[in-house]
C-alpha cells in the first residue's frame, strides 16, 4: 500500500484548537461585509495559523498571501475587483500553488482550514474561484512563471444586513441545498447508497464532507464504503465546467475541501487514520479516483 506521503506522526493526533464540525456547519459564503476592520488580535491569530499550517495530503504546500485593500489607492482598488460579488471587503487571502499532480487538492485542503479557522474567530469569507480579477490579484501575489492563483477569499466581519444582491447569488447557487446522503455515499461497488447508520461512526465525518462549500455549488464528492469498511474518495467530475479555466480546475479543489472536512472531523472524533493511495482501490464507472482513508 502506497501512502501520498509519510504523514508526521503527530498530525492525526494532533487536534485543531477551535471546534472543527461546529465551525463546518455554522460556515457559509459571506458576500457583503462590514466596514470595520478585522481586530489586529484576530488578524495576527489568522497569520500565525497560516504560517503554521503542514503540507496537504498530497505533500505538497501552497503559499498564501493576505492583502489588505486599505492603503491602496483608488485605482488600484478598481482593479481588484470582484465583478461586484464582494461587497465592502478589505483584506483579503490568495492561495497560489506550483502546478503539480495533487496541488490543487492541497490548496482546498488547506485554505479550507484557513476559512474554517476564520469562521471560528466570527470572521466571514467567501471562496472566490471565478468571480475575481484573477491576474491583477496574481499580480500582488508576485505569482511565479510556474505558479497558479486557483483562489481567493475575502475574510471580515459580516455586514449587519446582506444586501438583496447577496440573497440572490446564494439562491442562483441553490446555497443551502445540499445532496442527500444517498446521492454521495455508497455501498461496495458504489452502487447501493450508504445509509447514516451504516456509516458510523464516521457519520459526522460524512456528514461534514456534505456540508462543505464546492464550486457553483455542485458537489462532485462521492464516497464509497468498501466491504472492509474502507472510505474511498472520488470525483464526479463535469468535464466542461472544470475544465473551462485549463489548469485551474475547481472541482479538483472541491476534492481537497472534502478531505479537509473529512480528516479533520475523523480527527475530532478520535477516528485514527490518513489519506493514502491505494492501488487496489475499486473502480466505479464515471467516477474518478482521488483517495482512500486508511484507518
Ligand atoms: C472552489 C470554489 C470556488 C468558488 N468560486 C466562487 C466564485 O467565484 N464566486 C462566488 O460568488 N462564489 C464562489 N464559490 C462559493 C460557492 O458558490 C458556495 O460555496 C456554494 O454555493 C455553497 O454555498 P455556501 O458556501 O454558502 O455553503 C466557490 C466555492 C468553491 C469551493
Amino acid at each position: 500500500m502506497k501512502k501520498i506521503r509519510e504523514y508526521p506522526k503527530q498530525e492525526y493526533t494532533m487536534k485543531e484548537d477551535f471546534e472543527v464540525f461546529q465551525a463546518i456547519k455554522k460556515r457559509i459564503s459571506v458576500r457583503s461585509y462590514s466596514s470595520n476592520p478585522v481586530e489586529e488580535a484576530l488578524r495576527r491569530e489568522l497569520e500565525t495559523y497560516i504560517a503554521n499550517l503542514e503540507n496537504g495530503p498530497f505533500g505538497t504546500k501552497p503559499r498564501f498571501k493576505m492583502l489588505d485593500l486599505e492603503p491602496l489607492d483608488k485605482k488600484e482598488l478598481k482593479g481588484l475587483g470582484t465583478y461586484g460579488f464582494i461587497k465592502g471587503a478589505r483584506l483579503y487571502i490568495l492561495g497560489a500553488i506550483k502546478d503539480t499532480p495533487g496541488a490543487l487538492e492541497d490548496l482546498g485542503y488547506c485554505m479550507e482550514k484557513i476559512i474554517l479557522k476564520a469562521t471560528s474567530l466570527g470572521l466571514g469569507t467567501c471562496w472566490l474561484g471565478g468571480t475575481f480579477k484573477r491576474a491583477a490579484f496574481a499580480q500582488k501575489m508576485d505569482l511565479g512563471a510556474d505558479e497558479l492563483l486557483p483562489a481567493i477569499t475575502p475574510v471580515g466581519y459580516p455586514a449587519d444586513q446582506t444586501l438583496p444582491s447577496d440573497n440572490l447569488i446564494r439562491l442562483a447557487a441553490k446555497s443551502k441545498k445540499r445532496k442527500p446522503w444517498s446521492e454521495l455515499f455508497f455501498g461496495p461497488g458504489g452502487k447501493t447508497p450508504l445509509t447514516e447508520n451504516e456509516a458510523s461512526p464516521y457519520h459526522d465525518v460524512l456528514e461534514a464532507v456534505r456540508l462543505g462549500p464546492s464550486a457553483s455549488n455542485r458537489q462532485p464528492w462521492r464516497i464509497v464504503k468498501d466491504e472492509a469498511g474502507k472510505y474511498h474518495l472520488f470525483l464526479k467530475e463535469n468535464k466542461i465546467y472544470n475544465r473551462l479555466m485549463g489548469k485551474i480546475r475547481l472541482q479538483n479543489v472541491d476534492m481537497g475541501i472534502a478531505m479537509c472536512h473529512f480528516a479533520a472531523v475523523a480527527r475530532e472524533q478520535n477516528l485514527p487514520g490518513s489519506w493514502i493511495l491505494e492501488p487496489d482501490a475499486p473502480a466505479v464507472p464515471g467516477l474518478q479516483y482521488i483517495a482512500s482513508w486508511s484507518g
